[in-house]
């Protein structure tokens, strides 16, 4: 999506966003809003919608990807931990999604929507979806005033 059909969302400083730091932005009636992460320093935004079923995935537990060098089953199988804190699990029906490129790990095709993040004088930007956005409050002028 061209930047020019996005909303930009100013969400605070990124001082207070460190590592690890997962926030629920901008949730209105009827709609999950955007889950934003820091990744090992890196700042992504999520739609807090499951592809799935509409779970709200941005809620789910954050993790990395146990490998394996053989089969479970044998004796001398070594397990490790990767991509620690890169993956977050859908808290309804656990599918795994990468937080760094919104696509499932099971089946690359499905992908949650993601938004462009950046830095701007110290203040974590999100470039969102109109549509994803409770509408712009109306300005004072409009609103009827009673006597
Ligand atoms: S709704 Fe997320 S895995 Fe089913």
């Amino acid at each position: 999506m061209p930047l020019d059909d996005t909303r930009r969302v100013v969400v605070g400083p990124a001082a207070e966003f460190p590592p690890g730091t997962r926030r629920i932005i901008v949730p209105f009636r009827g709609r999950a809003g955007i889950g934003l992460f820091n990744v090992n320093g890196t700042y992504c935004a999520l739609r807090n919608l499951c592809p799935h079923k509409a779970g709200p995935l941005c809620t789910g537990r954050v993790s990395g990807r146990v490998v394996a060098d053989a089969p479970p089953s044998g004796e001398n199988t070594n397990l490790d931990l990767i991509r620690d804190g890169e993956i977050i699990r859908c808290p309804w029906h656990l599918w795994e999604f990468d937080l760094l490129t919104g696509r499932c790990l099971v089946d690359p095709k499905v992908r949650v929507k993601t938004y462009p993040v950046s830095i701007e004088d110290g203040e974590i930007v999100v470039y969102a979806d109109p549509a994803d956005l409770p509408e712009q409050p109306a300005p004072l002028a409009s609103v009827p005033l009673s006597s």
